[in-house]
């Protein structure tokens, strides 16, 4: 069910393929290998230390056989009915080495090997080596979080009125803030961890707040969210009683609480009547979220003043003490809170897992080998796939011409499939459709665009972003 179009590789020493298995991965390896260290000295549990300490020998083989370019060896079997799957791609693909691979189904089994080595013990089963990271990085992202928990209380206190308003304005006025809360959410993807080894917390607030988000509308290289608008509008007008929206989430932290300010617009607009979100089920790509990842964030808005004031490890040994939020900051942010806590208990904001979204492979073979899921997407109005690893598995992360119709680039997911995707990815790795002739080199041609090196570089560091759709009819 795969696409033909060769996947882009980490044999490509101009990809950024190569350049993730060869600096990124071993940095997020040790990253873990720190992680389980650090939680192996807080218990006092000896059984306990004892398993945590083979986890480390475990991800230090791997991070050795990556360093060293061996080839991937057999995932041991967890329990879990995609270990088959990986194990059975392992063989099809002749049992590669680490620089001769599918970035893709690397990537992938980097994470689900991590993820076997704490299934494999009695006490790390449920244990995130990421969760540290992605919830310090919310602390971090205090300006962002609190001007937007103001804008989305104005918001909704402004739409409680809109029968007052003529229909004409309401509708003009929720257009364009689809389009701004979809960009608020593209942006917030900017921020995943992942990229973090090479972005410091200043950068990151950068990315952050409507200053930076209009400044930024200039880099959206493929802009169709007229088009999805237009689907969620057209259902609202027909009359549909029930319209769902469903998000296939990317990252924990600053862009799970953008998705559900996102979420929260629609249902309170009227554009959907339900919004399912769809999170992973293991450790994934160092901040995907996970279901505990909901919980985290949700105690941490309830919890405000002593979440963002009482001082990290970080402020004590620096002696910067963080300010004490402001009574109305609170307020605005317990708001938030009460807002999505209704809609859940109306049964109109639902989590969904499914073990399909952390397989090896692209979307491409979802209805084939996840029949059941596609039959549930298809219930959809709009299916929107947050982030640069979505986007990477909806077009197989094939090397693509760029100016390839993204509705190709999706398969079977493509036109005819029942699905209407829209995808919100900000560029950070090589593959990209749905381009001009000539944009792709021009683009090359701009500073740190890759020039005349062969490197599609200017697609790496989530500077560009594309907003593509495509009518599953
Ligand atoms: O490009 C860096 C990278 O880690 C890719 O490997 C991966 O596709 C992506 O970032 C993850 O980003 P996102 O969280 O946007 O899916
Ligand atoms: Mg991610």
């Amino acid at each position: 069910f795969d696409t033909q179009t060769p996947p882009s590789s980490t044999s490509d020493k101009t990809s950024f393929a190569y350049t993730s298995a060869r600096d990124r991965w071993p940095i997020i390896i040790t990253g873990v290998i720190d992680d389980v260290h650090r939680a192996v000295s807080e218990t006092e549990d000896v059984d306990k230390r004892a398993e945590g300490k083979k986890i480390v020998e475990d991800i230090a083989k791997l991070k050795y056989e990556l360093q060293h370019d061996r080839k991937l060896t057999p995932l041991l079997d967890d329990g879990s009915a995609d270990i088959a799957g990986y194990n059975k791609e392992l063989e099809q693909l002749g049992y590669p080495s680490w620089f001769n691979v599918p970035w893709l189904y690397a990537e992938c089994y980097l994470y689900r090997r991590v993820a076997t080595s704490m299934a494999l013990s009695k006490h790390w089963k449920s244990y995130d080596v990421f969760a540290r990271q992605k919830i310090g990085t919310f602390r971090s992202s205090r300006p962002a979080v609190i001007e937007l928990a103001s804008r989305y209380h104005e918001l909704i206190t402004q739409m409680s009125h809109k029968d007052e308003k003529p229909k004409e304005e309401v509708d003009t006025a929720e257009k364009i803030l689809f389009m701004e809360m979809c960009e608020i959410c593209l942006w917030g993807n900017a921020t995943d961890l992942s990229l973090l080894t090479s972005l410091t917390y200043e950068d990151i607030q950068k990315l952050q707040g409507s200053e930076a988000r209009k400044a930024s509308e200039k880099n959206i290289i493929v802009n169709d969210l007229g088009a999805a608008y237009n689907v969620l509008r057209k259902a609202q007008t027909d009359g549909k009683a029930e319209r769902r929206v469903d998000i296939v989430l990317d990252n924990a932290g600053f862009e799970l609480y953008v998705d559900l300010i996102l979420a929260g617009f629609l249902l309170s607009s009227g554009l959907a009547t339900n919004v399912i979100l769809h999170p992973k089920s293991i450790p994934w790509f160092v901040s995907d979220v996970l279901p505990a990842d909901f919980g985290a964030l949700l105690s941490a808005l309830v919890t405000a003043q002593s979440f963002y004031s009482t001082p990290s490890e970080e402020e004590l040994n620096s002696g910067k003490k963080p300010a004490a939020l402001a009574e109305k900051e609170i307020k605005e942010l317990a708001f938030l809170f009460q807002e999505w806590s209704h809609f859940h208990s109306e049964g109109q904001l639902t989590i969904r897992t499914n073990g399909f979204w952390t397989e090896g492979g692209s979307f491409w073979r979802l209805p084939a080998t996840a029949p059941k899921l596609h039959n549930d997407l298809k219930e959809s109005e709009l299916v929107i796939f947050k982030g640069d690893l979505n986007y990477r598995k909806l077009t197989g992360d094939a090397m693509w011409d760029p100016t390839t119709p993204f509705t190709t680039a999706l398969g079977p997911l493509g036109p005819g499939s029942g699905v209407n995707v829209l995808s919100l990815r900000t560029c950070k790795a090589d593959v990209v459709v749905g381009l001009k002739p000539g944009q792709d080199e021009e683009l090359r041609a701009t500073e740190g665009g890759g020039g005349d090196s062969g490197q599609r570089a200017w697609a790496w560091n989530g500077k560009w972003a594309v907003c593509s759709f495509s009518s599953g009819k």
